[in-house]
């Protein structure tokens, strides 16, 4: 079996990680590494695309790198891991006629916090996203969940945690500052609003030197599910709001 890994930065290197004892050659193109820098084959199974989405000046998803990989790729399947706006997997099927499943990624987040089981969204093509299973399957111990969906379920479903993560915690931040005023150790507030398991204890932290959300994922996530949501986010706008005049105050 032969795999491709397209960018190789956070989550190329993980993939890699998990696919590695698996594969009887896995090639990684990545254009700025210089020893990946050449695409050395055509004929891959499967191909794990994950190139940035960075922001774009206005506040909308980059996606030019996704794109410039699709269009190189030679792959039986190809599985996007990069966040991506709505409707760009069909764009990208429908533009190069290629197999493509949407499985956005929770590296970094949710699995590895508080989340007990493990889980995989597969969006596209339930024959392909089958196939897909099975390759995962492979290398995946039990207790591993994976939900079949349609690909723009799953491009949405990437922003709506990264969004809900975000209003946590400026939520939290929010507590942590009318605490203060009335000399309540924010500490011991969080200790007792998360013994209610439905809270959740990820992104509940305060910190009094960053009282916001700094992360590469959600400073680009949230701008561009906004732009997505064509004036149908007020929430997530305010949010937005808040925490770049949280981070201007603080810095
Ligand atoms: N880092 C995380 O924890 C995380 C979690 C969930 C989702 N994601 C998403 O995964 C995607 C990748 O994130 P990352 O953290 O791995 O980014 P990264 O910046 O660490 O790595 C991206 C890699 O892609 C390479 N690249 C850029 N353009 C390319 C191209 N045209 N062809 C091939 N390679 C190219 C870059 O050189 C870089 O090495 C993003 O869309 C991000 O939102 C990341």
């Amino acid at each position: 079996m032969k795999i491709l890994i397209c960018g190789y930065g956070n989550i190329g290197r993980h993939i890699h990680d998990e696919f590695v004892e698996l594969s009887d050659s896995i090639d990684i193109y990545d254009p700025f590494i210089e020893r990946y820098k050449e695409l050395k084959g055509t004929d891959y199974n499967y191909a794990f695309i994950c190139v940035p989405t960075d922001m774009m000046p206005d506040g909308s998803a980059d996606i030019s790198a996704v794109e410039d990989a699709t269009s190189k790729i030679n792959a039986d399947i190809i599985i996007l891991k990069s966040a991506v706006p709505v409707g760009t997997t069909d764009y990208l099927i429908n533009k190069y006629n290629k197999n493509i499943i949407l499985s956005p990624e929770y590296y970094g987040t949710t699995q590895h916090s508080e989340s007990s089981s493990e889980f995989l969204i597969l969006g596209g093509c339930v024959g392909a996203a089958e196939k897909v299973a099975q390759l995962y399957y492979k290398v995946k111990n039990g207790g591993f969940i994976i939900r079949f969906t349609d690909a723009k379920t799953a491009e949405l479903a990437k922003y709506m945690e990264n969004c809900f993560l975000a209003l946590k915690v400026t939520f939290c931040n929010e507590f942590a500052d009318v605490a203060t005023n009335y000399g309540i150790c924010y500490s011991e507030l969080r200790e007792i609003f998360i013994m209610d398991r439905r809270m959740g204890s990820s992104h509940t932290f305060v910190y009094a030197d960053k009282p916001y959300y700094d992360s590469h994922c959600l400073n680009k996530d949230i701008p561009a599910f906004i732009r997505q949501a064509q004036g149908k986010a007020p929430l997530m706008t305010a949010v937005d709001l808040i925490n770049k005049e949280r981070r201007t105050v603080n810095n």
